[in-house]
């Protein structure tokens, strides 16, 4: 099964593209094919139907449309900013859906979240998920978010806490189980 995972945060050192990183880890270790990408590789310009009209979808959404299409699972690790989805993922998944098909359409998908607040981003991750749900994606009911990320990971970028390594190994055997399901 090939999943593609992904940190929502351009930013160099993000505690969700740290997040992901152990996930995609984890999962290679399981065996299973991972493509693990940086957000900032498909930045994309703000939505304008104007601009579609003229210019069409930028080559970068098209890319990841494409790395979407191709992948069995997605998995994406989302800070959550005022208490809501980041503007870049929504202006991402903006674009994502003018791409036919929509790539995201009956793919099984996980959220993993992480934020310095004390909630592990869940306020941003309900937000997050309408318009994944919108976009058609089997999003597993379940999520898992990390709070105080910036206390969480050790200088290696290793989770300091083995209660939520045993949890995040968790949640991710589950998700492998109920993506399989959808496999062709
Ligand atoms: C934040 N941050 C934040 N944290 C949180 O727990 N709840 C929130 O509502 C917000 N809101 C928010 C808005 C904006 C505009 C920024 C820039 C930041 C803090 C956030 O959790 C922190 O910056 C994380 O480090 C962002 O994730 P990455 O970039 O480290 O992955």
């Amino acid at each position: 099964m090939k999943i593609f995972l992904m940190a929502a945060s351009m930013r160099k050192d993000s505690f969700n593209k740290k997040n992901i990183r152990i996930a995609s880890n984890i999962l290679k270790q399981k065996e299973y094919d991972v493509e693990l990408q940086e957000f900032e590789s498909f930045s994309s310009p703000l939505f304008n139907e104007d601009l579609e009209t003229k210019e069409g979808i930028p080559a970068s959404i098209q890319e990841l449309s494409q790395k979407i299409q191709i992948a069995d699972a997605v998995i994406l690790s989302c800070p959550e900013y005022n208490g809501s989805i980041p503007g870049t993922l929504k202006n991402t998944l903006d674009w994502l859906s003018r791409m036919k098909p929509i790539s995201l359409k009956g793919k099984p998908m996980l959220l993993l979240g992480a934020s310095t607040g004390a909630f592990g981003a869940i306020r941003g991750n309900l937000h997050t998920r309408v318009p994944i749900e919108i976009l058609g994606a089997h999003l597993y009911p379940e999520y898992l978010g990390l709070s105080k990320a910036h206390e969480a990971f050790t200088a290696d970028g290793s989770l300091k806490d083995d209660n939520h390594m045993k949890k995040l190994d968790k949640i991710l055997q589950e998700f492998c189980i109920y993506a399989k399901r959808f496999q062709n």
